[in-house]
């Protein structure tokens, strides 16, 4: 064990949800890897005791990924219970006891921020955030006065290298990829630039409505639910410098930059939508105005991207699931007899699965010397044993690898862009489900050539023609 590595893993809500669908499995996989090497205790309030918690740990995984009764033995050992009030010092009394002696412990909130500043100041009066990190989960703020409230609230307790804020779009292999192709192919940084690139345009549709979380959703919309924070990490990661080192703190100053490349969004480049029946869905209000859609364009007032239009879109029951890039070229001058030369694009699927695209022109069957367009791919499906999002950010804040986990300045940076439009009362149009949301995103905000569908019609001749 190194000396950055925590020597105890506590998370609290250990009878919640995020538990209940993440955590256990994340766990479990670490331990079947050999990751998992020290006392995990979970804290809630349930009147539960350990023999309660495996249980549930159990169940946990024969409902989220299965049990390997291994891994699951190891788990089981290793897992400790503190149940009471997070209010109660004696809750972290007994924290103390269970962590018996640990230096370097991690707390992990997985529980409503709301919560944060009455555990982060307990484990503090108890000695238990004494050489700790605590790992916080989003949403870190509603808009950016209360991030930096929340920001202020930790640091007074943990410094900002304490502080682990998990997104868990930053855990996926997809998203990390984008960085790794952008600098770890010679043939790739040449072109990926304004001089060639026209425009650069990203979806996260999502075929399924709020599922149950309307009361979470009517107080968030997918702007601060999705764009602010797993979109702008695509973003950063495609319009990111390359690293003039590797570390953590490099690596997250270069993304800090691109957030600070972007002006606000104004309300014109903004259009939000509302599935039709969001308003009757349990939990939300009659007379919702929150957005289940957002499209969005924005400027990356950068040497590299200046003059280059970024699109990003977002939304709820669109007709497909699936989180794409797409970057568009610039037309080269027609000299062959063709006038109607496509452009050629580069696209990363983040998922369902991994995917790298390259939309090249050949020639066509034919005797004329017509174009054709094809397309060359690389795709990965994610197989059984890969580490998902959880362990692989999981695993991270245990070892104090803070590479992956957005700073502080991120966070704020992040809020600054879209706080002055999320307060403007910009229009919500509302779309039917099952379609590519209201049709001013088409008309309003439209990238050059247009919005485009990850899973419709302009790709079916490419996916005719595709050499791969
Ligand atoms: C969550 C949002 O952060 O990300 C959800 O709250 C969204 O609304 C989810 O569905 C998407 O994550 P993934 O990993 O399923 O693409």
């Amino acid at each position: 064990m190194t000396d950055s590595h925590a020597d105890a893993l506590v998370f609290f809500g250990a009878s919640g949800d995020l538990a209940y669908k993440k955590i256990f499995p994340a766990l479990e996989a670490m331990a079947k890897r050999g990751r998992l090497n020290i006392p995990v205790i979970g804290v809630a309030k349930s009147g539960w005791n350990v023999e309660q918690l495996r249980a549930r740990a159990h169940e946990s995984l024969a409902e989220h990924g299965g049990v390997d009764p291994e891994a699951f033995g190891k788990l089981a050992g290793l897992l400790r219970y503190v149940d009471g009030d997070y209010t109660e010092p004696a809750t972290f009394e007994a924290l103390r006891k269970e962590l018996n002696g640990a230096q370097r412990p991690a707390h992990y909130l997985a529980i409503p921020p709301l919560l944060f500043e009455t555990v982060v100041e307990q484990l503090a009066k108890t000695g238990c955030a004494q050489g700790a990190r605590v790992i916080v989960e989003k949403p870190f703020g509603h808009d950016l006065a209360s991030a930096q409230e929340l920001n202020r609230t930790l640091h007074r307790f943990f410094p900002e290298s304490a502080i682990f804020r998990i997104d868990h779009y930053l855990g996926k292999r997809p998203v990390n990829n984008v960085v790794v192709f952008r600098f770890a192919n010679a043939f790739m940084e040449p072109f990926w630039n304004r001089n060639y690139i026209e425009s650069v345009q990203i979806t996260m549709a999502e075929d399924f409505g709020v599922q149950g979380r309307g009361a979470f959703y009517d107080q968030t919309g997918a702007i601060r639910d999705v764009m602010q924070n797993h979109l702008f990490q695509v973003l950063c990661n495609l319009a990111m410098e390359p690293p003039v080192r590797s570390d953590s703190e490099t690596i997250r100053d270069e993304k800090v930059k691109v957030l600070k490349a972007i002006p606000p969004i104004a309300a014109e480049d903004l259009v939000r939508g509302q599935f039709r029946g969001y308003r009757q869905e349990k939990g939300v209000a009659p007379d919702s105005e929150v957005e289940t859609f957002a499209a969005v364009r924005l400027e990356v007032d950068s040497w590299r991207w200046k003059g280059v239009p970024f699109h990003i879109r977002a939304g709820k029951n669109l007709p497909v699931t699936c989180t794409e890039v797409l970057g568009r070229f610039r037309k080269p001058p027609a000299v062959i007899r063709d006038s109607a030369l496509p452009r050629n694009y580069l696209r990363f699927r983040i998922s369902p699965e991994m995917t790298i695209a390259v939309g090249a022109t050949v020639m066509g069957p034919g005797e004329e010397m017509k174009s054709q367009m094809v397309e060359m791919v690389a795709s990965h499906h994610p197989c059984p044993d890969e580490m998902d999002a959880y362990e692989r950010l999981l695993g991270d804040a245990i070892a104090g690898d803070a590479m992956l986990f957005a700073r502080q300045d991120y966070v704020e940076e992040a809020w600054r862009i879209v706080d002055p439009v999320l307060k403007a009362g910009t229009p919500v149009y509302e779309y039917d489900k099952g379609t590519w949301g209201p049709s001013e995103a088409e008309q309003r905000v439209p990238p050059p050539g247009g919005w485009h569908d990850p899973a419709g019609a302009d790709q079916e001749d490419f996916r005719l023609a595709r050499v791969s």
